[in-house]
């Protein structure tokens, strides 16, 4: 198994639930996106894969190992082999984007390695590489906090690839991107986590990414499982039902393209993925 979540119960310091009762649990190589209004537990879900939110309550596996269990040595050893694409990435000022992207294996690195990497980064063509995939080449050695959103996000997505891992987590990771690109992103880390087997756990705000790109779809809905299902028996009622009380339809990444259709043989309507 990839991960397994056992009676989770995650809760902040102010006393505010993030997740109740959670039973999750994936096989090496799954693509599954996370889906549900905003405050649902989403991000929330993907710290505590990442192992940086510790239950209170429940029993956590992640690549067969028991986090919380570890000595602190194993427990970095673990986050080695988890990336996490985070949707607005925490950059030191003035990082550059090539250094942004090789920190994605300082971990992995010998001290030296990392430390040289620093000053004088290690593998010039790795990050390019990983940065071309998402057209964003030209950018190897430009300032982090001199990109926009979306390209930002793309050099995020760049140093996951970079870092290889066997578990990959991606919060948003194309929510400020236009569609082509998000589309181009999204077939990117789906790539990725095909060939080299590795698990990939996405949150997604837009359905229609979600249903094109991922095989199996969570919904979450104030901190709990409302959904789990292949994405071809998520129908347009259960979208309804999971964001009820927000908006009248669920939310499409490319608005003038509305992907779901409302009528259909089962009266309920389901939603037909544009491309899979
Ligand atoms: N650092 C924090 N301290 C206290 N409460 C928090 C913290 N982070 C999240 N929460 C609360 O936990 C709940 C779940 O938040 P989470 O960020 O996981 O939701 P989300 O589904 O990712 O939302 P969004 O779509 O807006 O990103 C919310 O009620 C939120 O207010
Ligand atoms: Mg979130």
């Amino acid at each position: 198994m990839s991960f397994r979540l056992d009676a989770i119960s995650v809760g902040y310091p102010n006393g505010q639930r993030a997740l109740g009762q959670i039973a999750l649990a994936a096989r090496r190589g799954e693509r599954i996106a996370v889906i549900g209004p905003s405050g649902a537990g989403k991000t929330s879900l993907l710290r505590l894969l990442a192992t940086s939110l510790r239950p209170d309550d429940g029993r956590v596996e992640v690549l067969e190992q028991a986090p919380w269990a570890l000595s602190a040595a194993r427990l970095r050893h673990l986050r080695c082999r988890i990336g996490m694409v985070h949707q607005a990435p925490p950059m030191p000022p003035r990082q550059r984007v090539v250094t942004a992207i090789l920190a994605g294996r300082l971990g992995a690195w010998p001290a030296w390695k990392s430390m040289l990497s620093l000053v004088y980064p290690a593998d010039l063509a790795g990050a390019h590489e990983q940065l071309a995939r998402l057209d964003l080449a030209d950018r190897l050695f430009d300032r982090c906090d001199q990109l926009s959103g979306g390209q930002l996000q793309r050099v995020g997505v760049a140093r996951v690839l970079y870092q290889r891992p066997e578990l990959i987590l991606a919060d948003e990771p194309v929510s400020a991107m236009d569609p082509v690109l998000a589309n181009l992103t999204l077939g990117e880390l789906c790539k990725e986590a095909t060939t080299r087997t590795a698990t990939l756990v996405a949150s997604l705000h837009a359905v229609d990414l979600a249903l094109r790109w991922f095989p199996r779809i969570v919904g979450l809905k104030s901190g709990e499982i409302a959904f789990d299902l292949p994405a071809e028996r998520v129908t347009n009622a259960l979208l309804r039902e999971l964001y009820a009380s927000e908006s009248e339809s669920p939310p499409v990444q490319d608005g003038t393209q509305p992907l779901l259709v409302t009528t259909g043989a089962d009266g309920g309507g389901s939603p037909r993925a544009a491309c899979r």
